[in-house]
């Protein structure tokens, strides 16, 4: 008789993202003319920058021609790409990372998935709280989790508060970790991580031989000089970080896929043996096996994001969702509501007006004035009370949207 993996049976809810999307699918049906603005999953809406578009025109090309086509590519992505990534986004801030220790991958949310394959089933998982819901679920389904309780937490795992009281900064837990999740710029909250509190966990992961992963997906936006944008620019990281980069958010690869983990040679673990073993083998291993690499053309595209005219472009359309960021924060602000986040980050933070839950907060949003965001226990208990808006739409959309919620809910 065939059995199941029945830790998935331990998941609570729906995943947070396809709930919301049911919630607002049933709105629809009810409303079919409802203007909807969608500031809810952080999916982007500008097109692709031009140099990553005529990179993959040119791609497709080449794949119509006996000389220039490819089939398979090197699972861990093509080395003209692995090397512009290792001068550009490491070494010209100081980072020793090498084009080898770069694995280039179809999404950063697979990768913070996958990379459990690797470890063991004793390992105790650290996420904040709130927390970007695929830590989680992908360590209940992974078996690293006890049951699941009311308010979405499970037992087993280690939740470490992120709010306004410690100004998002995480604090090392009394109990002791071996694998800790950290994402700065912050998803949900919009937060950042400076170099002395990065400098905390690594010295923690290093004295207690634990492994941070650190998912630096939202890095383009940090406008701040002295935040790091890589847990590398701390000194000792290379020996207790996986670092996961995305290309979704600064280039609008969500739909295009493409995303980058690093994994330094000198990461090393005990085995049961005692002897220390390399991640990066387990991980080149684990790749090879399962993966086999993303598309010639997408990789193309990625490599023109490290082009004079890519960078620009990249620069602009950061620069547009981040002006998006600004205008929901001053509108929010001068309609009375607080608000966190928005400033390195494209997510803005909100304090739920009169006291509303995250989710009352959000059926009124979709029913009064049709503008969807996420509610933010959505990503743990601690974000209860909270909501996140996404600044990856149109302008006019976000200043619609944000016309819509202050005449709603002037506090
Ligand atoms: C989010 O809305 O939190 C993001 O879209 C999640 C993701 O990038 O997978």
């Amino acid at each position: 008789m065939a059995t199941i993996n029945d830790n998935y049976l331990k998941l609570k809810a729906g995943y947070l993202f396809p709930e919301i999307a049911r919630r607002v699918n049933t709105f629809t049906q009810l409303n079919p003319n409802a203007p909807i603005i969608k500031l809810g999953i952080g999916d982007v809406t500008e097109p692709l920058p031009e140099a990553c578009r005529i990179a993959m025109i040119q791609a497709v090309e080449e794949m119509g021609n006996h000389s220039s086509f490819r089939g398979y590519g090197p699972e861990q992505g093509y080395t003209w790409l692995r090397e512009k990534v290792a001068a550009q986004d490491f070494q010209l801030r100081g980072c020793d990372i090498d084009a080898s220790e770069i694995f280039v991958s179809d999404g950063s949310k697979c990768d913070t998935g996958n990379i459990l394959d690797i470890f063991g089933k004793n390992n105790t998982v650290a996420v904040t709280n709130p927390v970007y819901p695929v830590y989680v679920d992908t360590n209940v389904m992974a078996g690293n989790t006890g049951v699941g309780n009311d308010d979405g937490s499970y037992e087993g795992l280690v939740y470490i508060p992120i709010s306004t009281e410690n100004n998002f900064t995480p604090a090392i837990p009394a109990q002791k970790v071996d694998l800790i999740y950290l994402c700065f710029p912050n998803n949900p909250t919009g937060a950042v991580a400076t170099k002395e509190n990065l400098q905390v966990w690594v010295d923690y992961a290093r004295a207690n031989e634990s492994i941070i992963f650190f998912d630096a997906a939202y890095e383009a936006f940090i406008t701040n000089p002295t935040i790091p944008h890589s847990i590398y620019e701390i000194p000792g990281a290379k020996n207790c970080a996986i670092e996961f980069r995305s290309f979704s958010k600064n280039a609008g690869f969500t739909g295009t896929r493409c995303a980058l983990t690093i994994v330094p040679k000198a990461l090393k673990v005990k085995a049961a043996d005692d002897s220390y073993v390399e991640l990066w083998k387990l991980w080149n291993r684990r790749q090879s096996t399962k993966f086999n690499g993303v598309s010639y053309i997408v990789q193309r595209g990625a490599e023109a994001v490290y082009s004079e005219a890519g960078k620009e472009q990249i620069k602009l359309l950061v620069n547009f969702y981040l002006e998006n960021a600004r205008i929901i924060r001053e509108k929010l602000t001068t309609a009375g509501l607080q608000v966190y986040g928005g400033i390195n980050a494209p997510y803005v933070w909100v304090k739920t007006p009169h006291g509303l839950s995250s989710w009352d907060f959000f059926d009124e949003l979709l029913q009064n004035v049709n503008v969807v965001g996420t509610p933010g226990s959505g990503f743990g208990s601690a974000g209860e009370g909270y909501f996140r808006i996404s600044a990856f739409n149109s302008r006019r959309n976000v200043e619609e949207a944000m016309k819509r919620i202050t005449n709603k809910f002037k506090v």
